[in-house]
């Protein structure tokens, strides 16, 4: 298993290129489902995710090409199993994201019933009831969520108990080819899912509100072809500007949105870093300083991704002061704590919160990886740290995170990977 070894101790400084949105790039692959002429993706990232979401897409009998500019083309017309095996569910949870587009356009699909995970025991319930209420017939029997329609599904007024991303991209996807309109209130406000609805409409869906709580989708008889650029993936922006930060660092990310990163970007300005952006980069400098502890507390978009705690969590262990993070959005997403205190940070866990007391400085240990964005936060903690850390089970950072070491390492840091 690979590990990543780590000599703390260098402010990161330099510039890098961001990768395609993971998060956007998976419901987009599944939105190929929906039509039969090929959809020609840009910018996707080369992540673990994105291989098994073509995976998923090839046991289904679809086979994804990539041209020479690793672009992906997608035809799905030659679908013939309308299955997504508990093999890779397993994998990744994502793969709920091909369950409404089978239903709405072969009206069947049997999807393996995703477990808890590391941060969460994360049900799909909401999935599953809105599509319900779009008149599908669904059982979860032997691990399998099995859904079919008799005829089309039909548009619904549904409201959703929680905000739900992959439920709102779901649901969004089933409604294109629903018969009449489907109104999403309560639904997901996050930038991928805007992408994957900008990503629709130019195959011929009729939707609105999108990046508002009330998305309204007219359903229409086909999609067609269309060529679509994932947006840039503001989790991997957030997690090397904070890198930087917690290094007293200077870099500048580039090819990315700072639009849809305003409460990153505030906590960093907090933090004491000077923040500079343009269309489509953001530099940050921290002038050799010592960052300032934030506090801050995750829900769903405009306010803190959740899929960020964990790296300001590394930042505040090494930062002036006392800041507290409380995680709202899922019940189990501190497990990178308990290592990062095996390093020498001082956090306790109360409740849902956590209250992180600054030190001088981490000392390199070797920790263990959970889920990716504590991957990403205990590379922080390691970069931060006096001496050695090794990172095991970074099988987690490849899903996410695309060449990390390499970026890391172009920005100064003395990382690499090894093979144990
Ligand atoms: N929830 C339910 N029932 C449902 C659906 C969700 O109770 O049917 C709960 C969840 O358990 C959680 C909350 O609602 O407590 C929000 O979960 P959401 O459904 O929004 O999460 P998700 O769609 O499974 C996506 C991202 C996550 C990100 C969350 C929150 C993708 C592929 N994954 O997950 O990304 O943390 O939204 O923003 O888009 C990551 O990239 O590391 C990652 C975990």
């Amino acid at each position: 298993m690979d590990k990543l070894i780590i000599k703390g101790g260098v402010s990161l400084k330099g510039e890098i290129r961001i990768a395609g949105a993971k998060n956007s790039a998976l419901p987009i692959l599944a939105s190929t489902l929906l039509t039969h002429e090929t959809v020609q993706i840009c910018n996707l990232p080369h992540l673990y995710d994105i291989t098994t979401m073509i995976e998923l897409l090839g046991c289904m009998g679809v086979q994804p090409i990539i041209d020479e500019k690793l672009n992906v083309e997608v035809n799905s017309s030659t679908i013939q199993d309308f299955s997504a095996p508990y093999e890779l569910v397993k994998t990744m949870r994502a793969s709920i994201l091909v369950l409404g587009p089978l239903l709405t356009r072969y009206g069947k699909a049997e999807v393996a019933l995703p477990g808890g995970c590391a941060i969460g025991s994360r049900p799909v319930n909401l999935h599953i009831s809105a599509l319900q209420a779009m008149g599908a017939d669904i059982v979860v029997e032997d691990g399998y969520i099995k859904a079919s329609v008799d005829g089309k599904l039909r548009g619904a007024h549904i409201f959703m108990d929680l905000v739900t991303v992959t439920g709102t991209e779901n649901v969004m996807m089933a409604a294109t080819l629903a018969k009449g309109q489907t109104i999403i209130e309560n639904a997901a406000r996050e930038p991928e899912v805007v992408d994957l609805a900008n990503c629709l409409v130019t195959m011929g869906a009729e939707i609105s509100g999108q990046g508002t709580d009330t998305i309204v989708i007219d359903g229409v008889e086909d999609l067609k072809s269309c060529s679509y650029s994932v947006m840039p993936d503001r989790i991997e922006t957030g997690t090397y500007l904070i890198a930087a930060a917690a290094t007293r660092g200077h870099i500048k990310a580039k090819d990315t949105r700072p639009d849809i990163l305003e409460s990153v970007l505030s906590k960093l300005e907090q933090v004491g870093a000077e923040i500079k952006v343009g269309e489509d980069w953001i530099e940050l400098d921290m002038h050799d300083k010592r960052p300032n502890a934030v506090s801050l507390r995750t829900a769903p978009y405009p306010a803190f991704p959740t899929d960020m705690q964990a790296q300001f969590t590394a930042l505040n262990s090494v930062a002036n002061g006392t800041g507290s993070i409380t995680e709202t959005v899922f019940e189990n997403r501190f497990m990178h704590v308990h290592e990062m205190n095996r390093m020498g940070a001082s956090i306790r866990v109360e409740g849902n919160t956590v209250i992180v007391d600054g030190v001088e400085a981490l000392k390199g240990a070797p920790v263990m990886a959970t889920d990716l964005r504590a991957s990403a936060s205990l590379i922080i903690a390691g970069l931060v740290s006096e001496n050695e850390t090794s990172v095991d089970r970074i099988y987690h950072i490849d899903r996410g995170y695309e060449c990390i070491e390499e970026k890391l390492q172009s920005l100064g840091a003395q990382i690499r990977r090894v093979s144990s």
